[in-house]
């Protein structure tokens, strides 16, 4: 279920693993492609598209970065991802692999149900796992060994693990992003992750042409109610002084709000139905981990399934669960750091100012501490 990143890739990965599949969408394809999320992947995850030989307009059109800039008060420091742990991150959007796996896998004649409607699960612990959907009217269903739940996080397929069964961890941040795409130069080579006062800002990119921004806002703001203008004008009070005064601004191509979270439901598994990517887990976007962990959760299930097809061993996929979430507890940690150290909280005092201060001070100061950020921020081995 869900054919967006986690869906797709899992696709791809079992037709090459010599397991039949299908992909059920709710959405069409392009209204899937035309959505706007991550723009920066880890380092294994880039390796990982390539060996499955989804890395040519990667590595044509994506850039890799070295680095990036973390700036307090508008005071820029940088963390040399190369220098301290020898990997670096990939800026290329999420719109793109989604296009790539499109491609890949309509290309190759493979089945993917676009616009499927009132998706059901049946028979996850009977041994006979099937679902149900809609499609033009018309009712249709599919039978299976096992359903992979990748249906993000306003899925279905979580809500089939009994409510005594499933247990979640939340944290609801009081503030979201407004984040703008613009078809203008970036302001800097490489992502600029500020701490103001004011409140968090981002600059990020999609190409020398195409640049990505983002601003704290309140978790209840109304993205059209912004003009353009106050957006940069906002952004520039809150980035280096040498960013602000070189940011080439336009009309907004793009402009809306994420609300932050952090959501955990354990487990990932239940009767025959595995759940992978955002339909198990969120993290809010600062670390840049959530379309990461969506692909080393189906890596992990993917290994599992070819074990239990060649040998009949359920092992793997008994533990598989434990083994994604080892992993995503981990992002889960590195984003909630990187959230707390860069964003300005309405309940802080005195105190919890003084330890961002501190941290940031610490963080500029020590190689350990970068070294710790850049072996994170670069992606965890999986
Ligand atoms: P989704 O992308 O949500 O895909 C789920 C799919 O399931 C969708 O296509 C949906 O239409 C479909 N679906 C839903 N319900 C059903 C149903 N009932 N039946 C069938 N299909 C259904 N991550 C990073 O790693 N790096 C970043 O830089 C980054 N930046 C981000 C910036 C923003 C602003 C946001 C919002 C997110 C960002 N992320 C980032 C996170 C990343 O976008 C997500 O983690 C990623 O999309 C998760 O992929 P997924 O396939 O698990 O879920
Ligand atoms: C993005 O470019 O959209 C982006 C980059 C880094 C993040 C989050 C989003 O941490």
């Amino acid at each position: 279920m869900g054919g967006g990143p986690a869906g797709m890739l899992l696709s791809h990965l079992l037709w090459r693993a010599e397991i039949d599949n299908v992909v059920v969408e709710q959405r069409s394809r392009d209204y899937v492609e035309a959505r706007i999320r991550a723009g920066v992947i880890e380092q294994g995850t880039s390796d990982l598209l390539r060996s499955l030989g989804l890395g040519t307009r990667m590595d044509r059109e994506g850039f890799v970065h070295g680095g990036v800039t973390i700036s307090n008060a508008r005071s820029p420091f940088r963390v040399d991802f190369m220098a301290l742990v020898n990997r670096a991150v990939m800026v290329y959007g999420q719109t793109e692999i989604q296009k790539d796996l499109y491609d890949a896998g309509v290309g190759a004649g493979r089945p993917i149900v676009f616009e499927a409607e009132n998706v059901q699960l049946h028979g996850l612990t009977e041994g006979n796992p099937s679902i149900s959907y809609v499609r033009h009217g018309e009712t249709a269903s599919i039978d299976a060994d096992y359903l992979a739940g990748c249906d993000g996080f306003h899925g279905v397929s979580r809500h089939a693990v009994p409510h005594d069964v499933r247990q979640e961890f939340e944290r609801l941040y009081p503030f979201g992003w407004m984040g703008v795409l613009s078809e203008t130069p970036p302001v800097s080579h490489e992502l600029i992750y500020a701490r103001h006062p004011r409140g968090f800002a981002l600059c990020s990119m999609r190409n020398p042409m195409l640049s990505r921004y983002y601003i704290q806002c309140t978790a209840d703001t109304d993205a059209a109610s912004w003009t353009d203008d106050q957006f940069w004008d906002e952004l520039r009070r809150r980035i280096p002084e040498e960013a602000a005064t070189s940011l080439v601004t336009g009309p907004s191509i793009e402009k809306s709000v994420t609300p932050l979270r952090s959501y955990v439901a354990e487990p990932m598994q239940w009767g025959n139905l595995f759940l992978a990517g955002d339909a198990a887990h969120i993290v809010p976007p600062t670390g840049a981990k959530g379309l990461n962990l969506a692909f080393s959760d189906v890596y992990y299930l993917t290994e599992a399934l070819a074990e239990r097809y060649s040998t009949g061993s359920t092992t793997a996929l008994d533990g598989y669960g434990a083994t994604a979430l080892r992993r995503v507890w981990k992002a889960v940690r590195f984003s909630w750091w990187m959230t707390a150290m860069l964003h300005t909280f309405d309940d802080a005092g005195e105190f919890e100012h003084r330890m961002q201060e501190t941290e940031l001070d610490y963080l500029a100061g020590s190689e350990a501490a970068q070294t710790a950020m850049a072996e994170n921020y670069t992606g965890l081995p999986f």
